[in-house]
C-alpha cells in the first residue's frame, strides 16, 4: 500500500518524546529580518543557542516536588512541572527558566522544592528534569536551569501554608522534612537571621571547605544540567539567597578568602562560574541572575560596612566576559530586611538599563534582562526595541537606547500563559502558534 506524504513540517513528529506530537515551534515571527517586526520578535544569539524571541519566562518556585528525605523522588521534577513549564514552552517564550533548582539538600528554600543533587543518571532527580527538557523541546523551546542554594533563607515551609497562619514565611524543622541545625550562611548566629526569628533559622557559619564544596555542587547539577539537554543555565546570585548573601558585606562579615574585600565577597561566583564553564560545552549560555541593589544604601545596618549597591554590580557586571557569563539578569533586593525600595514605574527596568549603559560604555557586549512588573506588549516592546542593532548606533537607530536585551517576566505568565501569543498581536506580528491551538488562535 502507498503511504501519503506531507511535505508540510507541521506532520514532523517531535524527537525526544515517546509519543506523537507535532513539533510546535510557536512564538516564532514569521519574518524576523524584516525591519518592521519589533526586537522583542527578533531572535537572541547567545553562543551558540538561539532564542526565537526576547521573551523569558523568569524563574518560579512552586513548592510542588516531593518533601519526604528517604523518598527516591525527593526534590524531582514530576507530570505537575511538565504540565506548568511544558504549557509556557508549548505557548511561544523565547526561553523558559526553570525555577530555582537546589545543588544541595539544605541549598533548597523550603522542603518541597526541586533539587539535582543526586548523583547519575538514573536518578529520579535527573529523570525528572530530562522529561521536562524533551517535553519544552518538543514544543520548540529552549529551557534554561537555575541553579540555586537558599543560604540562610533555606528550610521554610511553602508560601501557602505560611499564609494560613498569617505570615509571610514560617520556619520548617524535621517534622515537615525542614533542617533547622542545617541553615547555612557566609557568616552566622542569632544576629544573622533574615527576618525574624519566628520566620526563618538562625544560620550557622559555613567553613571554608564548605563554601568549596558548595561551588563543587553547582558544578555538578551543571553537569547534570546539561546531560539532561538543558540549553541555557542560570546561577542564581539574588533575592538575598546564598551567592547575594556571600556578595553583601551586610550578610558577608567573614574573614577568610570569601569575605572581606570585593574581590574575596564576589569569589564565589567567579568560582561557580569558572567550575560550570569546565563542565559545560562552550557554546552553552551561562547567565547570572543577581540583585542590581539590596536597596540599603540609606539604612543604618549599611553605615558601617556599605552595601551591594548598583556601583558593585556595575564593576561585577564589567568583569562577567572574563568569567564566561554571557548574560547578566537583573533584578534587585531581598538581602535585608532594613532594605528600602523606591519604587517608581520601572524601578528595575532602569536598573538594568543603567547597568547595560555602562558596561556598553566600556565597549563590552554582555547582555542584559530586564524584569519586574513587566505586563504590557508595548512595554515590553520598548524596553528592548533596537538591541540588536551594532552597539554603538543603538540609539541612534532607534531614537532611545534599549534598557536590555531580552525581557524576564513571571506573573504576568501565571495569569496569562498565552502571552506571547497575545503580544504578537497587540504588535502586529505575524508568528507561528502550536498547532493544536491554531482554531482558538488565529
Ligand atoms: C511564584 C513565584 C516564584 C518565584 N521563584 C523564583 C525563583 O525560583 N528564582 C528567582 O530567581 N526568582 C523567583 N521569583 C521572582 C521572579 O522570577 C521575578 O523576578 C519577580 O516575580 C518579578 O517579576 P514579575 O513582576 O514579572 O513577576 C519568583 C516569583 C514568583 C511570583
Amino acid at each position: 500500500m502507498g503511504s501519503i506524504s506531507f511535505s508540510s513540517p507541521s506532520m514532523n513528529k517531535a524527537e525526544g518524546i515517546p509519543y506523537f506530537t507535532p513539533a510546535n515551534n510557536a512564538g516564532a515571527a514569521a519574518n524576523p529580518e524584516s525591519p518592521d517586526t519589533p526586537t522583542l520578535f527578533r531572535p537572541l544569539q547567545i553562543r551558540n543557542v538561539t532564542l526565537k524571541n526576547r521573551v523569558i519566562v523568569a524563574p518560579m518556585c512552586m513548592y510542588s516536588a516531593e518533601s519526604d528525605p528517604t523518598s527516591p523522588a525527593v526534590g524531582a521534577f514530576t507530570d505537575y512541572h511538565i504540565a506548568h513549564l511544558g504549557h509556557l514552552a508549548t505557548k511561544g517564550v523565547g526561553l523558559v527558566i526553570t525555577e530555582a533548582v537546589a545543588v544541595q539538600p539544605n541549598g533548597r528554600i523550603s522542603p518541597n522544592d526541586a533539587g539535582l543533587w543526586q548523583e547519575g543518571t538514573e536518578s529520579e532527580q535527573f529523570k525528572g528534569l530530562r522529561r521536562v527538557v524533551n517535553f519544552a523541546h518538543s514544543q520548540g523551546a529552549k529551557i534554561a536551569i537555575q541553579l540555586a542554594h537558599a543560604g540562610r533563607k533555606a528550610s521554610t515551609v511553602s508560601p501557602w501554608l505560611a499564609s494560613q497562619r498569617n505570615k509571610r514565611s514560617v520556619k520548617a524543622d524535621e517534622s515537615v522534612g525542614g533542617w533547622p541545625s542545617n541553615v547555612v550562611g557566609p557568616s552566622g548566629g542569632e544576629e544573622h537571621i533574615w527576618a525574624s526569628d519566628d520566620q526563618f533559622w538562625a544560620p550557622r557559619e559555613l567553613t571554608t571547605d564548605e563554601v568549596e564544596e558548595i561551588v563543587r555542587a553547582f558544578a555538578r547539577s551543571a553537569e547534570l544540567s546539561v546531560k539532561a539537554g538543558v540549553d541555557v543555565i542560570e546561577i542564581h546570585g539574588a533575592h538575598g539567597y546564598l551567592i547575594h548573601q556571600f556578595l553583601s558585606p551586610v550578610t558577608n562579615q567573614r574573614t577568610d578568602k570569601y569575605g572581606g574585600n570585593f574581590e574575596n565577597r564576589i569569589r564565589i561566583v567567579s568560582e561557580v562560574a569558572a567550575a560550570i564553564r569546565d563542565v559545560i560545552p562552550t557554546g552553552m549560555p551561562l547567565l547570572l541572575r543577581i540583585s542590581a541593589t539590596e536597596w540599603l544604601e540609606k539604612q543604618n545596618v549599611a553605615a558601617q560596612t556599605g552595601s551591594w549597591d548598583l556601583d558593585s554590580s556595575i564593576e561585577l557586571a564589567k568583569r562577567l566576559p572574563d568569567l564566561g557569563i554571557d548574560f547578566l539578569d537583573v533584578s534587585s533586593g531581598g538581602n535585608h530586611k532594613d532594605q528600602r525600595i523606591e519604587p517608581h514605574t520601572n524601578y528595575q527596568i532602569d536598573l538594568a538599563g543603567q547597568i547595560r549603559s555602562k558596561i556598553h560604555a566600556d565597549g563590552q557586549k554582555t547582555l542584559v534582562g530586564a524584569v519586574g512588573f513587566i505586563t504590557e506588549a508595548e512595554s515590553a516592546r520598548d524596553i528592548v526595541q533596537g538591541a540588536e542593532e551594532a552597539h554603538a548606533n543603538e540609539a541612534m537607530l532607534s531614537g532611545q537606547e534599549p534598557k536590555a536585551d531580552a525581557v524576564l517576566m513571571a506573573r504576568q505568565f501565571l495569569r496569562e500563559p498565552e502571552w506571547v501569543l497575545n503580544a504578537a498581536k497587540k504588535l502586529g506580528v505575524k508568528i507561528s502558534v502550536p498547532f493544536q491551538f491554531a482554531r482558538g488562535l488565529l
